[in-house]
């Protein structure tokens, strides 16, 4: 069996390396049009931080695994084509702020039948509004010139988190795959589980209709994004009572009917998914008549985005109501622990809302380039693009913001620390010297609650975490 995936990304990379790992049987080619992308992959310099990633790939290239620009060739010979391409929010036209672009899907299904001379499965690996399959099903028929070809479309959505794609994949909660219910459905569906039964038991094979595996994966986002909106706003009812948010958190945790993940109060979710996948979910259920359970969904983004900016009054609030002219050390910039991806990161808001009190930021992060910081930072809307198109740093960015590849050195001075990513890193670090050369008083505000509040007051930081009990430095009464 040969396998083709159209989409070198942060899944269609991960994924095939998996597959190509555990099914030494099987031919992986992972395809892109993205050229300096897949001359990444063929190095040990991969496009994209993952840990265990290079491990994986470096067991299966070039034995059964292989990256290429030669599109047409690749999924010519397939028999299964995966397509992971990129699904962004639309940015103009109908739909514009919430419907999924589907234009590189639809590149990819019309490229598909063209180069396509022997039957093909094609498996749904981006996420989709509920009905794609349908359309993408009648571009594939209508655009290819050989009688014989047969199509059969599956929707097998990816549930994988960065940062811990590894294991995800290695051990997955559950497969998903959707398929037509006629025969020749269920014979794809069998076809595309025998290749995950190379090493997922089959009892975790979950199989569905095609529009139930295509609705499944934008709601499993949703509710998990739901979790996180739901403790982030009892999180500020936290910070005005007393309460204590980890308290409340475990609390209701330890009911098995709620379980304790997803539950950690946080400057806010970001990522290249939670929000698209929300805001794609409210534009179906609008154009399905059914407005109500769009606003419903929009209420988590509306919330996360309400904590992101509470963060910001949070600080200045604290700081005397005003930070011009202040240095503000930023640690973090990813979206989250663990990986390099900077997509919708609430970082890139905290630092404009500090901008636009006039705070000066210097950030530091392990894995995120200063160009890569500066070119999210200076974009008015942000835009999914690898690799990055040349953005000319904006000016008023370029003056207010600085990077430094050394903590000390981004705290040195500095009147408040803003910790915005879990990095473990962050907890190791000697924050008695940190303190000794802030400016006084010396504040941390920390977005992601790892730190020991109790062990930086001792040490004379006014101390800020989220959820938490105030500090008496900062209280009103
Ligand atoms: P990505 O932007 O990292 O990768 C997509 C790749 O597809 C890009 O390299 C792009 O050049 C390529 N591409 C686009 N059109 C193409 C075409 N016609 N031919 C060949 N290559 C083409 O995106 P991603 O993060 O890997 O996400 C892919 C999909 O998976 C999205 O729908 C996303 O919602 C979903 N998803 C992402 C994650 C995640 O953790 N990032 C997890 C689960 C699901
Ligand atoms: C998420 C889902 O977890 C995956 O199952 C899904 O496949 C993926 O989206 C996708 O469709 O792209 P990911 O965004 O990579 O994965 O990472 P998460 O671990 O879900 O974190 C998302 C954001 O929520 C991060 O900013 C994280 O810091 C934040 N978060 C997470 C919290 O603030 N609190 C939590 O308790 C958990």
């Amino acid at each position: 069996m040969k396998i083709a995936c159209i989409g070198a990304g942060y899944v269609g990379g991960p994924t095939m390396a998996m597959v190509a790992l555990k099914c030494p049987d099987i031919e992986v080619v992972v395809v892109d049009i993205n050229a300096a992308r897949i001359k990444a992959w063929q190095t040990d310099d991969l496009p994209i931080y993952e840990p265990g990633l290079l491990d994986v790939v470096k067991q299966a290239r070039g034995r059964n695994l292989y990256f290429s620009t030669d599109t047409h060739k690749h999924v010519g010979e397939a028999d299964l084509v995966f397509v992971s391409v990129n699904t962004p929010t639309k940015t103009r036209g109908i739909g514009a702020g919430s419907a999924a672009d589907l234009t590189y899907w639809e590149g990819a299904a019309r490229m598909i039948a063209a180069c396509s001379t022997s039957s093909k499965i094609i498996v749904e690996k981006s996420t989709v509004p509920v009905k794609t399959a349908e359309a993408i099903s009648k571009v594939l028929r209508r655009n290819c010139n050989v009688p014989e070809v047969q199509f059969e479309i599956l929707s097998n959505p990816e549930f994988l988190a960065e940062g811990t794609a590894i294991q995800d994949l290695y051990n997955p909660d559950r497969v998903l795959i959707g398929g037509n219910e006629d025969e020749s459905g269920q014979r794809a569906i069998q076809v595309l589980k025998s290749v995950y039964e190379h090493w997922v038991p089959s009892e975790r094979i979950i199989t569905t209709n095609l529009w139930s595996a295509e609705l499944s994966k934008l709601t499993a986002n949703a509710f998990l994004a739901q979790r996180i909106s739901s403790i982030n706003a009892i999180s500020a009812l936290c910070e005005v009572t007393g309460a204590d948010v980890t308290q409340v958190a475990h609390a209701i945790g330890t009911d098995t009917r709620i379980g304790p993940k997803f539950l950690n109060a946080s400057v806010g979710f970001g990522g290249s998914c939670f929000q698209k996948d929300i805001l794609n979910l409210c534009y179906v259920c609008e154009t399905h008549g059914v407005p109500k359970v769009a606003d419903y969904w929009r209420s988590v983004v509306s919330m996360n985005d309400w904590q992101k900016a509470r963060f910001v009054e949070r600080m200045v609030g604290s700081m005397f109501n005003t930070v011009v002219g202040k240095k503000i050390a930023i640690f973090g910039f990813a979206f989250k622990k663990d990986t390099g991806d900077t997509r919708e990161t609430p970082a890139i808001d905290v630092v404009h809302g500090l901008i636009r009190e006039g705070a000066n930021c210097t950030i530091y992060d392990p894995q995120v380039s200063e160009t890569q910081m500066f070119h999210d930072l200076s974009l008015a809307k942000f835009q999914w693009d690898y690799p990055m198109s040349p953005t000319k740093a904006d000016a008023k960015i370029k003056q207010s913001v600085d990077v430094h590849f050394d903590p000390y050195t981004v705290a040195k001075d500095a009147h408040a620390i803003a910790i915005l990513t879990e990095w473990d890193e962050f907890k190791t670090y000697d924050y008695q010297k940190i303190y000794d050369n802030m400016v006084k008083p010396a504040f941390i505000f920390d977005g992601r609650n790892i730190m020991d509040t109790e062990e930086l007051r001792r040490i004379g930081f006014v101390s800020f975490s989220i959820g938490k009990p105030l500090d008496p430095f900062v209280k009103k009464s």
